[in-house]
C-alpha cells in the first residue's frame, strides 16, 4: 500500500522525509520518492526500488523547511521511475503524493489530454497534478485550486500537495484513504498511517473522509470537500511502535482479515459501475473476444486454488461452459488436454509462483489467450500474461493469505457476471441481483466480521481439538477447504476437509470424542442434506461448530456453536461473508495455542521455488 509522509519546520525535512519514509516500508512498496523546496524552487526527486536508491540519490542534497514524500505499491502502471511519485504537471507548478485509485482516471487523462496537458507517467495520480494546475490561476488559494479540482474526481485518495509559488504551506485531503496529521512545536507531520510519525510526535488528528488541510509550520487549518470550516479534535497515541504498524492489532492476519470490507471495495471500484453496468477498463478484449471462449481453465496454488474453485462454481453456474480447475503443479506435468478457444486465467497473490509461472508458459505455447488475477504489479505473471486484472488486495504481509482470497473472489464473480452478460447466459434479473450484491458486499464482509468476539469465545472452547473436519456442499464445500488449510498453516491443526456428502464413503471413521466439524451452511437446497452429515458427527460425539445464515432455524438445533451470517439472496456470493468466520477462527486457535502466527514454520509468502 502507498505510504505518504511529510514535513513542514526547521529541521532537515529530507532526513525525516526518509526516516518517515522507513517507518513505512512494512506496508509494502516497490518505488520511492521525495519532493521538496530547494531555496528557490520546488525539486522531485524519486527511485524504483528500496529506499535504500532515493536515499543514495539524495546524497548532500538539502532542502529547506518543507518535503513530501512516498513510498509507492504500485496499482496503475508497472514500478518504474516514471510512475513512482511525487508526480507533477509539465512546469513542476505542483507536486502531488497520493495513496488510492483514481476511477475515473482515464476518462479525465483523455480530457486533460485534449487540453493540451502531456503525461510523463502511466499513473492515475498523475491527472491530479495536471487537475490541480489548471486551476491555480482561476482560484483565490492553492487550497481551493485542490478543492475544486478534486470536485471532479471519482474514487479513493490521501494526497499531499506542494506549490512552487506558496512554499508556505501543503495541502492535504483525503476520501477512503488515511491520512494523520502530527502536531509539533513550530512543525507540524503528515503519514498515512501513525508509525511513521511517532519519534516526532503523539498528538495527531485523524483525517475523515471529505476533510481537506492546510499545513504550515505553525498552523493547522481544516475544511470540508464543500469549502465549510471543520475542527478535529487531536488524539494523544498511546500505541508502542510495534503495535502501530499493525494498526494497533497483535498480527498482521487480523489486521488483514479486518482490511477485506475495504479490499473488496477497492477490488470492485471503477469496473463496477454506480448504473449496474460492468467494465473492465485495463483490458483491450472486444466484445467478439469474450464471445468465443468455449471452455475456461483456471490455475493456481494454495489458497489462490480454493478462490479458482469458488470461480468455477460461479462461471459454470452463470456462463453454462465448462470450467476446469488446475493445481499448477499438476497442470505442468499432467498431459493436460489443450483445446481452441480456451480461456487460462491464472491466479495468484504475488504473481511469482514457480509452478503458476511455468503453466502459464505453456499455456502462451499452446496458443491461449491468458489472463492473471494477481496482486502485485508488474509481478512475473502479471507481466507475461496477455491480459491482468489486478486484485486491490494491497500489499498482504502476513503469510496465510486472507484479503487476497476475498478480492481473487470478487474478481472472478465480476467476471462471471460479466462474461454471462455478453453471451446472454443469465436472466436479467438475476444479474442485477448478482450487482446488487456485489455492491453491498464491503458492508456485508463487515457484519460477518462483527462476530468475531463470539468466534474468539468457540475458539476458546475448542482450540485444543486433535483434528478438525471442515464440511459444506456445493459451494461452501469450496469455502470449507479454504478454512481447513487456514487452521493447518497457521494453527498446526490436522484437517480433513471432504465434501459433507463424501464423509459416510469413508472419513467418517475418523470422528470420535474430541474431534470437531466447523460446518459451512449458506445454501438453502443443500441444508437438509447438510442436517444429516451434522447428525453423522454428533452421533459419534463430536463437536459441531456451525456457520449458518441468519434465517437457518434447522441445523442450530443440531449444532453445539452455531455463528450466524448474513444471508445473501445470490448464493453464489456467499463465499465472501462465510470465508472471515472461518479466517477469525483460525487466527483465534493459532493465537490459543501460542503459534507464530504471522511467519508459521516450514511456509514462505512467495513460492519461487517449483
Ligand atoms: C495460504 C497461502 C498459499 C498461497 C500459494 C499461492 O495461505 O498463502 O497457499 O496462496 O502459495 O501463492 P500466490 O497466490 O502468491 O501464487
Amino acid at each position: 500500500m502507498c505510504g505518504i509522509t511529510g514535513y513542514i519546520g526547521p529541521r532537515p525535512a529530507i532526513e525525516i522525509a526518509l526516516d518517515t519514509l522507513k517507518r513505512l516500508e512494512y506496508r509494502g512498496y516497490d518505488s520511492a520518492g521525495v519532493a521538496f523546496w530547494s531555496g528557490d524552487h520546488l525539486e522531485v526527486m524519486k527511485r524504483a526500488g528500496k529506499i535504500q536508491h532515493l536515499t543514495e540519490l539524495l546524497n548532500g542534497v538539502e532542502a529547506h523547511g518543507l518535503a513530501v514524500s512516498h513510498t509507492r505499491w504500485a496499482t496503475h502502471g508497472i514500478p518504474n521511475d516514471p510512475n513512482a511519485h511525487p508526480h507533477t504537471d509539465e512546469n513542476g507548478t505542483v507536486a502531488v503524493v497520493h495513496n488510492g485509485i483514481i476511477e475515473n482516471y482515464l476518462e479525465l487523462r483523455h480530457e486533460l489530454g485534449a487540453r493540451g496537458h502531456r503525461f510523463s507517467s502511466e499513473t492515475d495520480t498523475e491527472v491530479l497534478a495536471h487537475l490541480i494546475e489548471e486551476q491555480l490561476p482561476l482560484c483565490e488559494s492553492p487550497e481551493e485550486a485542490v478543492r475544486r479540482a478534486l470536485q471532479g474526481v471519482r474514487g479513493s485518495y490521501a494526497i499531499a500537495v506542494m506549490f512552487t509559488e506558496h512554499p508556505d504551506r501543503v495541502v492535504v485531503a483525503r476520501h477512503d484513504s488515511p491520512l494523520v496529521i502530527g502536531l509539533g512545536e513550530g512543525e507540524n507531520f503528515i503519514a498515512s498511517d501513525i508509525p511513521a510519525l511517532l519519534p516526532y510526535t503523539r498528538r495527531v488528528i485523524l483525517l475523515e473522509n471529505g476533510d481537506l488541510g492546510i499545513i504550515t509550520r505553525d498552523s493547522v487549518r481544516l475544511m470540508r470537500l464543500d469549502g465549510s470550516p471543520i475542527e478535529r479534535p487531536p488524539v494523544e497515541i498511546t500505541w508502542s511502535a510495534e503495535a502501530a504498524e499493525k494498526g494497533g492489532h497483535e498480527h498482521f492476519m487480523i489486521k488483514e482479515i479486518l482490511e477485506q470490507p475495504e479490499a473488496v471495495r477497492d477490488t470492485l471500484r471503477g469496473r463496477l459501475k454506480p448504473n449496474g453496468g460492468i467494465a473492465f477498463p485495463e483490458l483491450k478484449l472486444e466484445l467478439e473476444d469474450w464471445q468465443k471462449f468455449r471452455r475456461i481453465l483456471i490455475v493456481a496454488c494454495g489458497t489462490a486454488y480454493h478462490a479458482g474453485l469458488i470461480g468455477k462454481f460461479v462461471l459454470e453456474r452463470w456462463l453454462r461452459r465448462p470450467v476446469e480447475v488446475y493445481y499448477s503443479s499438476e497442470f505442468r506435468y499432467g498431459d493436460p488436454i489443450l483445446q481452441p478457444n480456451t480461456l487460462a486465467l491464472f491466479i495468484s497473490q504475488s504473481g511469482e509462483t514457480a509452478d503458476t509461472l511455468a503453466a502459464l508458459r505453456l499455456c502462451r505455447e499452446a496458443g491461449y489467450t491468458t489472463m492473471g488475477i494477481v496482486n502485485v504489479v508488474g509481478s512475473s505473471i502479471a507481466r507475461e500474461c496477455d491480459h491482468v486484472l489486478y486484485t486491490q488486495a494491497g500489499p498482504e504481509i502476513s503469510v496465510a493469505s486472507t484479503k487476497a482470497y476475498s478480492t481473487q473472489i470478487a474478481v472472478l464473480s465480476l467476471l462471471g457476471l460479466y462474461l454471462s452478460s455478453v453471451n446472454g447466459t443469465l436472466p436479467m434479473h438475476t444479474y442485477t441481483e448478482g450487482v446488487k450484491s456485489l455492491m453491498q458486499m464491503p458492508s456485508l464482509i463487515a457484519r460477518s466480521l462483527e462476530t468475531e468476539p463470539q468466534v474468539r469465545q468457540i475458539a476458546e472452547a475448542l482450540y485444543q481439538t486433535p483434528l478438525a473436519f471442515y464440511l459444506g456442499r456445493g459451494v461452501d464445500a469450496y469455502v470449507a477447504m479454504e478454512g481447513a488449510l487456514k487452521i493447518k498453516e497457521i494453527a498446526y491443526v490436522p484437517t480433513q476437509e471432504p465434501p459433507a456428502g463424501e464423509m459416510k464413503h469413508g472419513p467418517l471413521a475418523l470422528i470420535e470424542p474430541g474431534v470437531i466439524a466447523v460446518f459451512v451452511s449458506t445454501q438453502e437446497r443443500t441444508r437438509e442434506k447438510l442436517l444429516g452429515n451434522l447428525k453423522e458427527v454428533k452421533a459419534r460425539q463430536g463437536t459441531v461448530f456451525l456457520v449458518t445464515t441468519e434465517d437457518d432455524d434447522l441445523l442450530p438445533q443440531e449444532a453445539d456453536y452455531t455463528v450466524r451470517i448474513p444471508r445473501l439472496p445470490m448464493e453464489e456470493l456467499s463465499p465472501l461473508v462465510s470465508i472471515p468466520v472461518l479466517q477469525l477462527f483460525a487466527y483465534h486457535v493459532a493465537r490459543l495455542r501460542g503459534c507464530e502466527i504471522d511467519q508459521p514454520r516450514n511456509l514462505a509468502k512467495s513460492v519461487t521455488v517449483e
